[in-house]
């Protein structure tokens, strides 16, 4: 081993490391407290918006009216998508998961967009508004298009969330559906130095640029391991049935040591306060909308959990009952991941607008564990 090598430790899976500096959120895994400059999730969850949000995580603090008016109409203004983005959406195939189609897309809004590379502070916070006020309708496109469906316009009159269910559906959502997605995406706007956003924050390390890094994260979100485990709760969810199976289902899962997809942290060893807040809500949506058999089937996974691991700190997580609240609002299935895409972009583009502030190289090392002094076989020898 290399001198160099021999002082440095090995954390596997970077788990005991610090690896950047944030003033966006806090998370305190023992206690389950989450705060997003020091405001707690769930004041904001039930007094905020996301746009407010939004600038709270850009600014450091809560705007005042004159400022949130002002990123408001500034978002708005970006909704609308380059025709050539949507021209590119309709050519992709309509069996595409929508995480690849959205990956794509958000890479190739770089191609429209004259200050893609450039990376001083203003440049990045317009692009910022830019990617979060479009993303809702690359998602919203992509699933009209291969739905045989003419893709909707935005509507510069709604918010984010209204906007995103208008492009969706073709109709105006109803108050308790747009509110319970505005608040689904305030919970997920942030959360510290996760997978995907370390990932952003490597590539705008390198000075690349905030369209490049935003592709990254989205490759990283949609792991079942990060945020594509609320596809995971949903598809374990309808492969069990009905409340009648779960035990014997659950037990199976045992047997095979398989992971139950919407339970575990990497930081939390408590409840997530995002799935508490989400719990009681899914419960209040299921029930207006008549899914009370899903929430409930949640409700006994819990349990047997609980029994089962939650003295090892294993609870549910955030994506655990947001797989109840998005099939409630009617998203299909597969567009859970691209739902937390929407959220976080507003974090990750935060967190690298922030990395600039102070930037250094992420370059960690790696300890070689291969052979050394190898002889070169020539090929006629091998
Ligand atoms: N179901 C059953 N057992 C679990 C679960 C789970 N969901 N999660 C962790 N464990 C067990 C592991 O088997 C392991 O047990 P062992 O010590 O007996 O071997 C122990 O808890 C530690 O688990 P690790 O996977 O080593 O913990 P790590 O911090 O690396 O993983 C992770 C965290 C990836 C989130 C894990 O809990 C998991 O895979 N959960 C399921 C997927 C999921 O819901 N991901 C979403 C996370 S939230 C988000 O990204 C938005």
């Amino acid at each position: 081993m290399s001198a160099d090598v021999a002082e440095k430790h090995f954390d596997k899976g970077l788990a005991n490391t610090i690896a950047a500096e944030s003033s966006m959120s806090y998370i305190d895994g023992v206690n389950g407290i989450l705060e997003y400059v020091g405001i707690d999730i769930d004041q904001l969850a039930r007094n905020s918006t996301f746009e407010e949000t939004t600038f709270l995580l850009w600014n450091g603090r809560l705007p005042n009216q004159a400022e949130l008016d002002e990123l408001n109409a500034a978002l708005r203004a970006e909704y609308t998508l380059p025709s050539g983005i949507i021209d590119l959406i309709k050519t992709f195939p309509a069996d595409a998961a929508p995480m690849h189609a959205l990956q794509t897309a958000v890479a190739a809004l770089a191609l429209h967009d004259p200050e893609a590379d450039v990376n001083d502070p203003e440049a990045n916070i317009r692009k910022a508004i830019r990617l979060v006020a479009k993303t809702p309708a690359v998602v919203a496109a992509f699933d009209r298009h291969r739905s045989g469906k003419d893709i909707v316009d935005p509507d510069p009159s709604m918010d984010i969330a209204s906007n995103f269910l208008w492009m969706l559906n073709g109709e105006k959502p109803t108050e308790t559906m747009a509110r319970a997605l505005d608040v689904c995406l305030i919970l997920h706007a942030d959360h510290g130095t996760n997978a995907s956003t370390f990932t952003s924050l490597v590539i705008i390390a390198t000075l690349s640029d905030l369209y490049s890094s935003m592709a990254g994260a989205i490759g990283a979100l949609r792991g079942p391991l990060h945020g594509g485990a609320n596809e995971g709760v949903m598809r374990m969810l309808e492969e069990i049935g009905d409340i009648e199976s779960i035990d014997a289902a659950m037990q199976k899962k045992f047997d095979n040591k398989e992971k139950i997809m919407g339970f575990g942290h990497r930081v939390y060893k408590a409840y997530d306060p995002r799935a508490t807040y989400l719990k009681t809500f899914a419960r209040g949506l299921a029930e207006d909308t008549g899914n009370m058999n899903l929430y409930e089937m949640s409700s006994r996974i819990e349990e047997i959990m609980n029994e089962a691991v939650a003295a090892k700190g294993i609870f549910p997580n955030v994506d655990f009952y947001s797989a109840t609240t998005y099939w409630s609002l009617g998203l299909k299935l597969d567009l859970f991941t691209p739902m937390f895409a929407i959220a976080r972009m507003s974090g990750w583009t935060g967190h690298c607008i922030e990395q600039l502030a102070d930037n250094k190289l992420i370059r960690p090392g790696s300890s070689y564990i291969g052979p050394h002094e190898m002889p070169y076989v020539p090929m006629s020898e091998r």
